[in-house]
């Protein structure tokens, strides 16, 4: 081949686009971060160094076990950050030495963040699940989550793992465009509290080919989520897919447009649910919530809609919630119900659903027909799906 100044000037402008999109590597071993250490400090200081620079950084937690007590990595920062790790990092086991932080990991106003690699986050949790008497005393202590994400935009989390979390596995509030993609979360199924992912006041939240074995929710949709979706999940064990609690505040905003599609539930208390809260003050409605190719097996309730939610007779029953429910749909929901009861409806009777669709709705129960029991509800029917019989008075 000729080399000419235009093969010259290809091969530099190819160079140089290539070293736009790579990014600087920082190794936390530059702060003094090696295997089998405590690297609270040294991925802070990795973390300050990449959050400096102006050009796109990955810092990089290469494969080995590691301590870590709380961090808060936080922005805003002039460019892209990836924290890479293939390592186990573990945190202190007992939960006052995470200074009674809400998040052991906690990112905060960053946008263009990638947490990657196939490490592992150990909450170390049987100690607090243990302590948990959270049920019972509402001045327990504090157990920390594995991860908070607060305020953070346009970010991925994709292949790493959240395991032994002592309370919720992962807190997502006032995010935007923030997607889980691979994610891996990985608890008891006796272990107490320890939803998979929560979300609140967020926008366009994606949980994309994820797997989650809890003690709790798998996810939890709580007041002002947007626009979510959940596609391709498995969740089991835990207690599935829910919307809510809601209603306990005047302060809450609306859940609004989610779609769960394509999503397995495996011997889970619940599969797909919607719980409000009676004798509360809350308003803001619920509305647009699309459930789609979905099975369960060996579900307790596979689908719920619980406007009368009032676990440990932490209330009372005399007003109905007033949040209402409205455009839910449940398409292609297959499998088996661990109760007779697959469908149940229980809506407000101050504010009763509106237009629920049953469509093709095909559970059993001991290899007979599921059935659905509703109340204030009044379900559209398509295809094959178990017409309401009264349920009984609460
Ligand atoms: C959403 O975030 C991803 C990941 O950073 C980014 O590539 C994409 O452009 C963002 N989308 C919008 C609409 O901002």
């Amino acid at each position: 081949m000729e080399f000419s100044i235009t093969t010259l000037v290809l091969f530099v402008l190819l160079a140089t686009s290539i070293g736009i999109a790579q990014s600087a590597d920082i190794p936390i071993s530059k702060f003094g971060g090696v295997v089998n250490s405590d690297i609270t400090q040294a991925l802070t200081n990795a973390w300050n160094e990449a959050c400096q620079s102006t050009s796109p950084s990955k810092i990089i937690i290469p494969k080995g076990s590691y301590r870590m007590k709380a961090v808060d990595l936080k922005g805003p920062c002039k460019a892209p950050i990836e924290v890479y790790t293939d390592g186990t990092i573990l945190a202190p086991p007992n939960p006052k030495d995470l200074n009674n932080e809400w998040q052991w990991v906690k990112f905060e106003y960053v946008d263009y963040l990638t947490l990657s690699g196939s490490g592992v986050f150990d909450g170390q949790g049987a100690t607090a699940w243990k302590q948990n008497d959270c049920g019972k005393n509402p001045n327990c202590a504090r157990l920390s989550m594995n991860f908070g994400f607060n305020f953070v935009k346009h970010s991925v989390v994709r292949t790493i793992t959240s395991k032994d979390s002592k309370n919720f596995n992962v807190n997502v509030l006032g995010c935007q465009n923030f997607t889980f993609d691979g994610f891996r979360i990985n608890n008891p199924g006796t272990s107490i509290n320890t939803d998979g992912i929560h979300m609140g006041r967020s926008t366009d939240v994606k949980i994309l080919n994820t797997v989650i074995a809890t003690g709790d929710d798998c996810i939890s949709i709580g007041d002002g989520s947007v626009h979510t979706t959940i596609f391709n999940v498995k969740c089991g064990p835990g207690h599935g897919i829910s919307v809510g609690s809601l209603g306990k505040f005047t302060t809450e905003n609306p859940v609004e447009d989610l779609l769960v599609k394509n999503v397995v539930f495996t011997g889970t208390q619940n599969g797909l649910r919607i719980k409000t809260w009676p004798s509360a003050p809350g308003t803001s409605p619920i509305t647009g919530i699309h459930y789609e190719d979905i099975t369960m097996n060996n579900v307790m309730n596979p689908v719920i809609i619980d406007q009368e939610y009032c676990p440990w007779n932490q209330c009372n029953k005399q007003s109905p919630s007033k949040i209402k429910i409205s455009k839910v749909t449940f398409k292609n929901i297959k499998g088996t119900s661990g109760t007779q009861a697959g469908v149940s409806l229980i809506c407000s009777s101050g504010v009763p659903c509106e237009e629920v669709t049953l469509s093709n709705v095909d559970l059993t129960y001991n290899g007979a027909p599921a059935t659905a029991v509703c109340k204030n509800a009044n379900p559209i029917i398509q295809g094959k799906a178990p017409q309401c019989t009264a349920a009984p008075a609460a």
